[in-house]
């Protein structure tokens, strides 16, 4: 049976001067979730949006909110983004000094625990957190920016993270993040990803947002 498949649109690609639009209009075409870029500056050349901007939204949505953390030891956090209305809290390897106790963090917090890999991270980091892990998030462009390209070359990564959560028989939900689209969303459904987040693929799409969500969602069928 083909699996479910998630879309969940980043919102680093909505009008942020109309927000609240983007977002209706978002969960109108189908979304599953709600993507939040969270970008410091330091662990990402990049800065975006916190806590404020996600109090705002939250009363506008009952779509779960996945708030990725391209931050610096994420965990210090995870009490104001939990508070703020966070249900996922996604966390990169590579910025938290010790990973357990980050995962930790954030499920006392009340949200579920993931964990981001750079494109340049490989899968067996994880292997040891693997039972404290819900999500795994495999990056599929640099973090830092929307609209990059999709690297085709994580595609072996999201395999042998199936395999081993297969082999481990753990439930774990695999995501990816940057360049899906229509044309790229079937080779990572393929190799295992369930949920799709997309940027600019679902809000730019020249025929709409729904479009831009069906085709994604279509690509694994
Ligand atoms: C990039 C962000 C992504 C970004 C994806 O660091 O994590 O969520 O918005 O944008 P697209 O889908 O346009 O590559
Ligand atoms: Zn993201």
């Amino acid at each position: 049976m083909a699996p479910l498949i998630k879309v969940s649109p980043s919102l680093l690609a909505a009008d942020f001067a109309h927000l609240a639009d983007s977002i209706a209009a978002v969960e109108e075409a189908g979304a599953d979730e709600l993507h939040f870029d969270v970008m410091d500056g330091s662990f990402v050349p990049n800065i975006t949006v916190g806590i404020p901007v996600l109090e705002a939204i939250r009363p506008l949505t009952k779509l779960p909110i996945d708030v990725h953390m391209m931050v610096v030891e994420p965990a210090r956090y995870a009490r104001e983004f939990a508070d703020a209305g966070g249900d996922i809290f996604t966390m990169h390897v590579e910025a938290c000094d010790d990973l357990e106790a980050s995962l930790g963090d954030a499920r006392v917090a009340g949200m579920s625990a993931a964990v981001s890999l750079k494109p340049d991270t490989p899968a067996s980091v994880i292997q040891s957190a693997l039972p404290l892990i819900e999500r795994v998030l495999v990056m599929t462009v640099e973090p830092g920016f929307g609209g990059q390209s999709f690297m085709p070359e994580m595609l072996p990564k999201i395999e042998e993270l199936k395999d081993m959560a297969r082999l481990a028989s753990h439930e774990l939900e695999i995501a990816v993040d940057g360049g899906i689209k229509a044309d790229t969303a079937g080779g990572v459904i393929d190799a295992g990803a369930t949920t799709l987040i997309s940027g600019t693929g679902v809000f730019n799409h020249p025929d709409g947002m729904k479009i831009g969500i069906e085709a994604i969602r279509a690509a694994g069928s």
